[in-house]
């Protein structure tokens, strides 16, 4: 990696050196505080899972100082994912010290919705603005089935204790997989427009071995699913950004959003603006890559020295690859799964 040197100080508040070597400007991080999770959805984890020890993991303390450092570079969003970030101990709090940082439009999260129902207000107050949840299906045996130890009651509560505390936004996510729930996207449409919330469709990515079915064969495409939903629901392309990959459509008569995320059919890398902060402190520069900085291990070395830290996120920028190379007829490339940078 070449050393490119930058005068920190030269940076007002409103110009970023968060620029990549495509010109592309890094203004959202995700940030994955736990890879362990409740649930094992199949395409995510396999069924046996081994966690981190603790002692590799980021501390409250470092994941809330690596986050500020982003923050003074210009980050204005920040997604707090895992596997499943709500269960791990002290959340609220970190989730409390990011909200209070002002340099930061949003601070919002990703969640399986398990610990929902009871945390929906807590988070709000903390500072979160908007939630995603994933949700497959709206069938407790699939749900069963899909995430081997999830309770679809408790997903649907949690969903309604979030609309409750009023957030500015909700959104489902929805990895579709064939013939395991390609056949419920007009009823998880509905869902999202009976609640006045929006919903996105996900292409599955090959991250990490999994047993459970064949990814080339599972592959339901983006246009499929919009072509399903078109039987029931009128949709019109609407030029909505939220920082995500998403292209967004509206469903007519109604509030909801339907966005697509389509790695493999309609790649979106030529936009990217994200970078991820893997539970271990390693920066990925791209989910499909391994393109990474051992943050942590700077941070360690360094303690408290926020200068130094910005230094190597800065030069970062300059590993990020052009665009992930996601193959669905080849072993995975990428093994780390999912849960270890929470999407
Ligand atoms: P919004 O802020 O609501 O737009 O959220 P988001 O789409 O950025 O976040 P979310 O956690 O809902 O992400 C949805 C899914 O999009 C993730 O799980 C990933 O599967 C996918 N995704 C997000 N960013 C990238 C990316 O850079 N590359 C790829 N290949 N997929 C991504
Ligand atoms: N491909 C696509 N999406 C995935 N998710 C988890 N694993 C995969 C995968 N292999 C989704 C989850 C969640 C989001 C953070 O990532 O459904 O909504
Ligand atoms: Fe857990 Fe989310 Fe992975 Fe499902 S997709 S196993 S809920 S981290």
């Amino acid at each position: 990696m070449s050393l490119i040197f930058v005068d920190l100080m030269s940076f007002s508040s409103d110009t970023t050196p968060l620029v990549d070597r495509f010109g592309r400007t890094i203004d959202y991080l995700r940030v994955s505080i736990t890879d362990r999770c409740d649930f094992r959805c199949v395409y995510c984890m396999s069924e046996e899972m081994t966690f981190l020890p603790r002692a590799q993991v980021l501390t409250l303390e470092e994941l809330g100082f690596i986050a500020k450092a982003f923050t003074e570079l210009g980050v204005k969003k920040i997604r707090i994912t895992g596997g499943e970030p709500l269960l791990r101990k002290g959340v609220l709090k970190l989730l409390q010290e990011i909200g209070e940082i002002k340099a930061l439009d949003e601070l919002v999260i990703t969640t399986n919705a398990s610990k929902l129902e009871e945390m929906a207000v807590a988070i709000k107050e903390a500072g979160v603005k908007r939630v995603n949840i994933s949700l497959d299906t709206l069938d407790s045996e699939k749900f069963k089935q899909m995430t081997r130890t999830g309770d679809l009651n408790k997903v649907l509560k949690g969903i309604q204790s979030a609309k409750k505390a009023g957030f500015d936004g909700i959104k489902i996510n929805a990895v579709i997989l064939k013939n395991r729930n390609h056949r419920e996207v007009i009823d998880l449409v509905q869902y999202a427009v009976d609640n006045q919330i929006d919903i996105s469709f996900i292409e599955e990515m090959p991250l990490g071995i999994i047993a459970g079915h064949d990814r080339a064969e599972a592959y339901y495409s983006s246009d499929l699913i919009r072509s399903d939903i078109s039987r029931k629901f009128e949709l019109t392309a609407v030029p909505d950004k939220t920082g995500g990959p998403s292209v967004y459509y509206k469903v007519k008569d109604s509030q909801t959003r339907v966005g697509f995320i389509s790695p493999h059919s309609a790649n979106f890398c030529s936009n990217c603006n994200r970078v991820r902060l893997t539970v271990e402190g390693r920066l990925l520069l791209c989910l499909g890559n391994e393109h990474s900085v051992d943050l942590k291990k700077i941070i360690r070395s360094n303690p408290g020295n926020m200068e130094k830290l910005k230094e190597n996120i800065i030069k970062a920028m300059q590993i990020k690859p052009e665009k992930h190379e996601f193959n669905l007829q080849e072993k995975p490339v990428i093994l780390r799964y999912m849960s270890a940078t929470g999407g």
